[in-house]
């Protein structure tokens, strides 16, 4: 297992499509440790394969207090969107010290294939279902300041620059 770096806002690779898995192998179960440690150790309670610059459908999420209920989803499609759109405080490994509240929908029903390439369905709410939405957003390319206003967008982006100028 590797610690992967972590892409970052304003990085172009962030806004790269994934493509869908055509296999679950081990090479895409290798993929799934090295998202997981390198989540854990961030940490983060999410991570999509994108952010680690690995253009497949592949996220990991664990949103457990105990940080031992990793959640696998391959080619993770939402099937089903429903209840009042809700908002909750978002942040992302990509967009390190940003936190804005994005509104989305309460409750989806997500698709995906499980680690032995099985499909399954997983009903999901509150921050599980804020969590799938965000990664999935990752894999079509979206990061969640997306979601928020042209300004913002562009004082996040200009920020994270700075801070990178400043690191080198
Ligand atoms: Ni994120």
């Amino acid at each position: 297992m590797t610690i992967k770096t972590i892409l970052r806002y304003p990085d172009p690779r962030l806004h790269q499509v994934a493509a869908p898995v055509a296999e679950v192998n081990d090479v895409i179960r290798e993929l799934v440790r090295d998202m997981a440690e390198t989540m854990y150790a961030a940490p983060g309670i999410g991570l999509a394969a994108t952010q680690i610059d690995v253009h497949q459908r592949v996220v990991v999420i664990d949103v457990s207090e105990s940080r031992d209920q990793l959640q696998v989803f391959i080619n993770p499609e939402i099937v089903l969107s429903e209840g009042e759109p809700t908002v909750h405080e978002e942040g992302c490994l990509s967009v390190p010290g940003i936190f804005d509240t994005v509104e989305r929908p309460a409750r989806v029903r997500v698709r995906a294939l499980n680690l032995d390439g099985q499909g399954f369905e997983c009903d999901a709410e509150g921050l599980l279902a804020v969590c799938l939405q965000h990664e999935i957003d990752h894999l079509n390319g979206k990061v969640f300041v997306q979601h928020l206003s042209r300004l913002k967008q562009s004082r996040i982006r200009s920020k994270l620059l700075k801070q990178e100028r400043d690191a080198a």
